[in-house]
C-alpha cells in the first residue's frame, strides 16, 4: 500500500468528518489538532504496514496505561520536547538567559506548607545523609528577587515520594515545602538526602521501556518551582552530577547547567546552586502552566 492512500478522497472525507470540521458546531482549534492527529495516526499506520493485531494490542496498552501516562510521557521524551519547544520560542522572542528550565514530572503536590526559608523538608524518619542546599535568587542585572517563593519537592532515601509511597509510610508533605524568601533573595533548607527515582516494577512504563531496550531510572535530584512578583514562574530541578544515572536519565530531565555535584562531607552534603529568573513580560508569565497537579 502506498503512503499516497491516507490523502485519497474517501479517506480525506473520513478525516474532514471525523474530526467535526464538517460539523456546525464545536471547537476550531480542536478540530484541526483532532484531523492533523489522526492523519498522523493512519500514516503511521500505512507507513509501518501496522496489522488490525498490533493496532489493537497498542490500544490494549494506552487502555492499561492511562494510569501511567504521566511517566510514560516524560520516558518518551516528550515532556523534554515540549522544554525545547518552549526554549525555542524564548530564542525566536529574543528571552534569552536564566536557568533552564526542565520538566515538572508527575509528582508535585499543590498547598504543601508554606514556611519561612531555612526550614526543614523532612518530617520522617530517614536514616540517611542531611542535604543542606544555599544560593541565591536573582533577576537578569543580577540584583536578588523579593519576595519569592521557591517550591520544594524531592524523593526520600528509597527513591519514593510522599502522597506517591506505594510503602505507605511517609507523612503528607515529607520532603516538600513552599519557602517564602525575603527582600535579599537568599534561600536555603534542609533535608534527607533523596534517591534517585525507578518507575514502578511491572508496570507499563517499566514494561514499554523494556520493550524499546531501555530503563526506567532516574538521577537523584530536587525539584524547584521558583515564582515572584514580576518575573517569569521557572520550572526546573538540580540532578546530583555524581549518580550513575546523571547522564543517562530515562526522563530526560537532565540539563546543562543543572548538575551540580554534591559536596559530600561525612554525614552532611552541601550543594550550593543559584538561580537566575527571566522578567515576566506579561502577567500570564508568573502563573504556572494549567497542567493539572496532584492536590492535597
Ligand atoms: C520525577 O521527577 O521523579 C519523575 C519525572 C518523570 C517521570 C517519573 C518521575
Ligand atoms: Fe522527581
Amino acid at each position: 500500500m502506498t503512503p499516497d492512500f491516507v490523502k485519497t478522497a474517501p479517506i480525506q472525507d473520513l478525516l474532514d468528518r471525523a474530526s467535526g470540521l464538517t460539523a456546525q458546531n464545536g471547537n476550531s482549534r480542536l478540530q484541526a489538532i483532532m484531523r492533523d492527529l489522526l492523519e498522523s495516526l493512519m500514516t503511521l499506520i500505512v507507513k509501518h504496514d501496522m496489522s488490525e493485531s498490533e493496532f489493537w494490542q497498542g490500544v490494549a496498552f494506552l487502555q492499561q496505561g492511562a494510569g501511567e501516562f504521566g511517566l510514560i510521557v516524560p520516558g518518551v521524551g516528550i515532556e523534554h520536547f515540549l522544554d525545547l519547544y518552549m526554549d525555542q520560542r524564548d530564542v525566536e522572542a529574543g528571552r534569552t538567559g536564566g536557568t533552564p528550565r526542565t520538566i515538572e514530572g508527575p509528582l508535585y503536590v499543590e498547598n504543601a506548607p508554606l514556611v519561612e526559608n531555612d526550614p526543614n523538608l523532612t518530617d520522617d524518619p530517614d536514616d540517611t545523609d542531611t542535604l543542606y542546599m544555599t544560593g541565591s535568587i536573582a533577576g537578569p542585572d543580577g540584583e536578588p528577587v523579593k519576595n519569592a517563593i521557591l517550591h520544594v519537592w524531592h524523593a526520600n532515601s528509597k527513591g519514593f515520594y510522599s502522597h506517591f509511597d506505594p510503602t505507605g509510610e511517609q507523612t503528607p508533605f515529607n520532603n516538600r515545602r513552599r519557602i517564602k524568601l525575603g527582600d535579599d533573595g537568599h534561600y536555603s533548607f534542609r533535608s534527607k538526602m533523596p534517591r534517585g527515582y525507578s518507575v514502578p516494577p511491572g508496570g507499563s512504563t517499566e514494561r514499554l521501556m523494556q520493550a524499546l531496550g531501555r530503563h526506567g531510572n532516574r538521577p537523584a535530584h530536587v525539584h524547584f518551582f521558583v515564582e515572584a512578583p514580576g518575573y517569569r514562574t521557572l520550572t526546573t530541578q538540580i540532578n546530583f552530577g555524581d549518580d550513575p544515572f546523571a547522564k543517562d536519565d530515562f526522563a530526560f530531565g537532565t540539563r546543562e547547567g543543572l548538575l551540580p555535584v554534591p559536596n559530600r562531607q561525612g554525614d552532611s552534603t552541601y550543594i550550593a546552586f543559584d538561580f537566575v529568573l527571566q522578567k515576566a513580560d506579561k502577567a500570564a508569565d508568573e502563573r504556572f502552566s494549567a497542567r493539572t497537579r496532584a492536590n492535597a
